[in-house]
């Protein structure tokens, strides 16, 4: 699939973005095993958030789709079966991390596995914990990469350990697994990432204590099924804010997005970049926090980004570096070597993709310089198979100097399915091309 972009004028209008991929994934697994059904409303139903729930159907929970909401019915803390087959996660981190938290306080055999890109991201860093708590996991490249078998105990043991990289993902899959285990699991992370697993649980009823970085569960606490509404994603939402700043003539509200702290590092990076963002209408929806955001166009400067605001910020960096793009003046990113490995080498891509449309781009180990003209020159450009990567091309395309094709685009289903629609609705003038029709 390919997608092709031509410059028009502003983005005008109101609508939603999809249902947030961190907290869908999370309601479907704390729903499985959970004590009864959970509903979850507005739950993302792009590919990433389809591998676990194919994933959980594997391992023997029931889930019925309606129009309204998709229904878990929980099995209890120990109560999944042994998979007949392998396990696909698909392209998401969140699914085989996760998930391995909770198959290691079950006491049976599965392997699991993902796509290309997946079967390359690093795995020992869930896997050490898991292990040092008592479960069994073997994995390709000395146990670090996918396809993975994991043989769970249903006596872990609890652990204290304090996170070497800033993950969500991993802090996530350790206190999974502290459901299972004896006694206190104590995770301490080293800058805050984001928080929905440890509020999640709480709604469900779990024994959770946050103490500053700090994350302790109690095991052996039942979790009671929920009704979830999830909040729309701000990183979906982050394409639509950057389309708004950077489009003259742009006038978008969305609404329903989730503002969690540990999310808003967008929100902050446009603020700093002189952007003109509303937040309208807060409220909570399951502990979370949800507003309105209206964004009209404003003259972008540079800015430097570091430190604690990068996991706040993560998945944003290939949106930002468009931003950056138009902005007048230097942008610079670092302490994000965690961009290298996620669905692609992002820090490498963006730099690649971005040059090709006429920006002073520069990769850095740890992040970006961009030199802000204002300017950005059509092109053809390839999403090197990320969701993220081929979104923010798309958003690029809108304010280039004629007509851009980014390649391989089928991906921006992972996380965004109606993201051509939303874009269409809002004015912007784009198509979609199958890869057998000449353009
Ligand atoms: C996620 C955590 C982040 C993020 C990913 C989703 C999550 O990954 O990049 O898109 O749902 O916990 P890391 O934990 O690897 O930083």
């Amino acid at each position: 699939m390919k997608l092709r972009i031509f410059p028009g004028h502003g983005l005008a209008g109101v609508c939603k973005v999809p249902g947030d991929k961190s907290i869908s994934h999370r309601a479907a697994l704390l729903g499985a095993i959970a004590h009864g059904s959970t509903d979850i409303v507005n739950f993302l139903q792009g590919a990433d958030c389809r591998s676990t729930l194919g994933c959980l159907k594997a391992l023997g929970v029931k889930i019925k789709e309606s129009t309204e909401a998709v229904r878990v019915v929980g099995k209890g803390l120990g109560g999944l079966t042994e998979p007949l087959t392998v396990l696909d996660a698909g392209n998401s981190g969140t699914t085989i991390r996760l998930l391995l938290g909770i198959l290691a306080g079950h006491d049976f055999f599965t392997v699991i596995t993902g796509d290309d890109s997946l079967r390359r991201r690093p795995m020992a860093r869930v896997i050490k914990p898991l292990k040092e708590m008592g479960a069994q996991i073997w994995g390709r490249a000395n146990d670090s990469k996918a396809p993975l078998a994991v043989k769970g105990t249903s006596e872990l043991t609890s652990i204290t350990y304090t996170l070497p990289v800033a993950s969500a993902q991993v802090k996530s899959a350790i206190l999974l697994a502290g459901l299972y285990a004896q006694g206190t699991t104590q995770v301490t992370q080293p800058v805050p990432c984001r928080d929905h697993t440890e509020r999640m649980l709480q709604a469900f009823g779990a024994d959770v204590e946050v103490d500053g970085m700090t994350v302790r569960i109690k095991g052996g606490k039942d979790l009671h099924a929920q009704k979830v509404m999830v909040p729309g994603d701000i990183s979906a939402a982050s394409f639509l804010l950057v389309a708004g700043s950077v489009v003259p003539g742009s006038d978008i509200l969305i609404r329903d997005v989730g503002i969690n702290p540990t999310r808003t590092g967008i929100l902050e990076v446009l603020d700093m970049m002189g952007a003109k963002i509303d937040v309208y209408n807060e409220r909570t929806w399951n502990g979370e926090p949800v507003a309105d955001l209206h964004v009209q166009p404003a003259g972008l400067k540079g800015i430097r980004i570091g430190g604690e605001l990068i996991p706040r910020v993560i998945d944003e960096i290939p949106v930002i570096a468009v931003a950056a793009s138009v902005a007048e003046g230097t942008t610079e990113i670092s302490d994000a070597a965690e961009l290298r490995v996620k669905e692609t080498d992002r820090l490498k891509a963006i730099t690649c993709e971005l040059q090709k449309m006429g920006v002073a781009i520069e990769e850095k180990p740890d992040g970006l310089v961009i030199r802000g003209t204002g300017r950005i020159e059509k092109a053809t450009v390839d999403s090197w198979g990320d969701h993220r990567m081929a979104m923010a091309l798309a958003i690029a395309g809108l304010v280039a100097s004629g007509e851009t094709i980014i390649n391989d685009t089928a991906c921006i289903d992972v996380s965004f399915p109606d993201f051509q629609e939303t874009l269409r609705g809002l004015g912007a003038n784009l198509e979609n091309w199958s890869d057998d029709e000449t353009i």
